[in-house]
C-alpha cells in the first residue's frame, strides 16, 4: 500500500519525507489555508521535497473554471494531481482533464456509486473519505471495499484513497483489505512509529548494557 501524507505543512512533509517511507501528499483548501502563502508556491514546494503524486484542489465549481484552474496547477510540475470534488461539473471537468492527460483525484467521494462515475470520467484515484462516514455514525471503510471490488471485477486501473482517517487502526484496515493508497494526518504517522513497549525495550537493552 502507498503512504501519502494528508498536509500542505512544509515541516511535517520533510519530517515524513526523510524517514524514507512516503510515496505522496495530499492537500485540501482546509490544509491549505492553515499555511502561509501562496497556494501554488506551497504546492511547488511540496512537489520539489516529495518527488511523488502531489495533489492540488481546485476552487471553482464550475466545469471550465475547474479546467482552467486545473491546467494553472498542473503546470506547477509533473507530479501534481488535480483534486476535483464528485459532482456532475466534476465528471465533466474530470473527463477533459483526462483527455489532456491531467491526472485528476476525484475527492469527497461518499459512496460507491459516486466512486464509479469518478472511475468512469476518468479518474486516476478515487478518494473515499473513511472518517467522515464513520463519524456521522456510517462504517466508511464499507465504501473503500465496494470500490476495490468493482475495480478488480472490471479491472479498472483506477487506485483508491483511503483518506479522512483518525487514527491508527484506519491505516491497518487501509492496509488489509488491500486499498492502494492511504493518506495519513501527521499526528497519525508519528503514532504509527510509537509503541510503548518499543521505548521500554530500548531503554531495557541501554540499561543491561552499561551493566554489564
Ligand atoms: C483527503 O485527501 C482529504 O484531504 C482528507 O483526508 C480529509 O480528511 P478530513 O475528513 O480529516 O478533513
Amino acid at each position: 500500500m502507498k503512504l501519502y501524507l494528508d498536509t500542505a505543512n512544509i515541516e511535517q512533509i520533510r519530517e515524513i519525507a526523510g524517514w524514507g517511507i512516503l510515496d505522496g501528499v495530499t492537500t485540501n483548501p482546509s490544509l491549505m489555508a492553515k499555511e502561509k502563502g501562496d497556494y501554488k508556491k506551497i504546492l511547488k514546494e511540496i512537489c520539489d521535497i516529495v518527488k511523488g503524486p502531489v495533489s492540488g484542489e481546485v476552487l471553482s465549481l464550475e466545469k471550465d473554471s475547474m479546467v482552467e484552474e486545473a491546467r494553472e496547477l498542473s503546470s506547477i510540475s509533473e507530479h501534481v494531481v488535480i483534486k476535483i470534488p464528485c459532482t456532475a461539473d466534476g465528471l465533466k471537468a474530470t473527463r477533459q482533464l483526462n483527455s489532456e492527460n491531467i491526472p485528476v483525484n476525484m475527492t469527497l467521494v461518499f459512496s460507491a456509486n459516486q466512486g464509479l462515475l469518478g472511475i468512469k470520467a476518468g479518474a486516476r484515484y478515487i478518494s473515499s473519505f473513511v472518517g467522515r462516514l464513520d463519524d456521522i455514525g456510517n462504517p466508511g471503510i464499507n465504501v473503500v471495499e465496494d470500490l476495490l471490488a468493482l475495480i478488480n471485477l472490471y479491472r479498472y486501473d483506477t487506485e483508491v484513497i483511503f483518506a479522512s482517517i483518525r487514527h491508527p487502526e484506519h491505516v491497518r484496515q487501509a492496509a488489509i483489505i488491500g486499498s492502494h493508497i492511504a493518506t495519513i494526518p501527521y499526528n497519525i504517522f508519528i503514532q504509527l512509529i510509537k509503541h510503548p513497549l518499543t521505548d521500554v525495550g530500548i531503554e531495557r537493552f541501554l540499561k543491561d548494557w552499561q551493566n554489564k
